[in-house]
C-alpha cells in the first residue's frame, strides 16, 4: 500500500493576531469561525517539526495560519528548530507589524528559506481600512529594513515575497504596487479577495473539475493541535485527527482522508460539504499568462491570485 507524505506542511504556531484585516476569515468584521485562538503548546510544535524533519523527504513548512506568527512567544526557537532539519524548506507570511530590525537580523542569520509581507497597496489611508490596525509607513520601513540588512549580510536567503488582497478598496493599486515593489523583492503575489466564508474567487476556474491536489499535498494543523481538512477548514469542522494522539503520518494516511482522496478519485466532488463549494481544487494549473511590455514585467494567473515577475 502506498504512504502518502504531504510536500507542505502549515503549522498554525498561533491564531491571536494583532490586527483586524476586512477579509480575514479568522479576525475579520465578517469572520465565521468559533474555534478558540491561541497558542500552539511547546510539546505540539516540538512534536510537529521533529516528525516532519525525520521523514526521508523534504516538505515546505509554512509557519503560519489564520494568525500572526510574530505573536507567538518562542516564535525564534520555533524556527531554530525546523531550520536544524535541512529537509525542511520554512517560512512564513506575516503582516509586518512587528518585524522590526531585530526579527530582520534574526531571519537573515539563521538563513530562513522565504518570508512574505502581507501589504494591500500603496496609500496609507486605504491600507488602515483594509488592514485595520495597520500602520503602512510602518511596515513599509520594516520591509526596506530587512531587504538592506539582507543585501548588507551578502546572503541571498530568506527569499522575500508580498502578498496583496485585492480589495475593492485598492483594486486600482495593483500597477503601483509592482510598480514600487518588483525589483526590490523576489516575488509577488495579488490575491483575490474572497468573500468569507466561501472559498470561490475567480472566473479563471476550469469548466472540468479534478480531484483536489490539495488532499493529497497540503497538511494543515491548527494551533490547538488538531489536524484539519485543508487550507480551506478554517475553523477545522472536518478534524482528521491530533498531534501526539498519533502520529502525522499515520493520520495522513488514515481512514478519514483516505474516504475523501477515493471520493475525488471516483469524480464525487459534491458529496463533501467543504468540497462542494470550491475552487481551490484548480489552484496548482496556471491558467492563463500575460505580458505587460510597458511596464515590464508577467502575469502568472491561477484561480486564486496572479503571480508578478519582471520580464
Ligand atoms: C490569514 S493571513 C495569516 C498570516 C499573517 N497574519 C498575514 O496577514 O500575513 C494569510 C494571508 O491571507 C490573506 N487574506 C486574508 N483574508 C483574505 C481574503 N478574504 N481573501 C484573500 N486573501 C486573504 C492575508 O492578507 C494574508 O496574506
Ligand atoms: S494580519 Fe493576517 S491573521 Fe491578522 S487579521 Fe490580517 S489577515 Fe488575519
Amino acid at each position: 500500500m502506498t504512504t502518502y507524505f504531504p510536500t507542505q506542511v502549515v503549522l498554525e504556531v498561533t491564531s491571536r493576531c494583532n490586527l483586524a484585516c476586512k477579509g480575514c476569515a479568522i479576525h475579520g468584521a465578517d469572520s465565521f469561525t468559533t474555534r478558540k485562538t491561541g497558542d500552539m503548546q511547546e510539546e505540539d510544535w516540538r512534536a510537529a517539526i521533529k516528525e516532519i524533519g525525520s521523514w526521508d523527504r523534504g516538505l515546505n513548512l509554512t509557519a503560519h495560519g489564520g494568525g500572526e506568527p510574530l505573536l507567538h512567544p518562542n516564535f525564534k526557537e520555533i524556527l531554530k528548530l525546523s531550520k536544524s532539519f535541512p529537509k525542511l524548506n520554512t517560512g512564513f507570511l506575516t503582516n509586518g507589524m512587528l518585524f522590526n530590525k531585530e526579527w530582520a537580523e534574526f531571519v537573515v542569520d539563521i538563513e530562513l528559506n522565504w518570508i512574505g509581507f502581507s501589504i494591500d497597496g500603496v496609500l496609507p489611508q486605504t491600507h488602515k481600512i483594509v488592514r485595520k490596525g495597520s500602520n503602512l509607513e510602518l511596515i513599509e520601513k520594516h520591509l526596506l529594513d530587512l531587504l538592506f540588512i539582507k543585501e548588507h549580510a551578502k546572503k541571498d536567503k530568506p527569499t522575500v515575497t508580498l502578498n496583496m488582497v485585492a480589495y475593492d478598496e485598492v483594486y486600482d493599486q495593483k500597477e503601483q504596487f509592482v510598480q514600487k515593489w518588483l525589483n526590490k523583492v523576489d516575488n509577488i503575489t495579488i490575491s483575490h479577495y474572497r468573500n468569507p466564508p466561501s472559498s470561490r474567487r475567480a472566473a479563471l476556474v476550469p469548466e472540468k473539475r479534478e480531484p483536489c491536489f490539495l488532499l493529497w499535498s497540503q497538511m494543515v494543523i491548527a494551533s490547538d493541535g488538531r489536524v484539519g481538512l485543508c487550507c480551506e477548514d478554517f475553523n477545522i469542522d472536518f478534524e482528521l485527527g491530533k498531534i501526539g494522539k498519533k502520529p502525522l503520518i499515520e493520520i495522513w494516511n488514515g481512514s478519514e482522508i483516505s474516504k475523501l482522496r477515493k471520493m475525488h478519485e471516483d469524480r464525487e466532488f459534491t458529496s463533501h460539504p467543504m468540497c462542494r463549494d470550491c475552487d481551490t481544487w484548480s489552484d496548482n494549473i496556471i491558467q492563463k499568462t500575460e505580458e505587460n511590455r510597458n511596464l515590464g514585467f508577467k502575469m502568472l494567473h491561477r484561480a486564486s491570485q496572479t503571480e508578478y515577475k519582471p520580464l
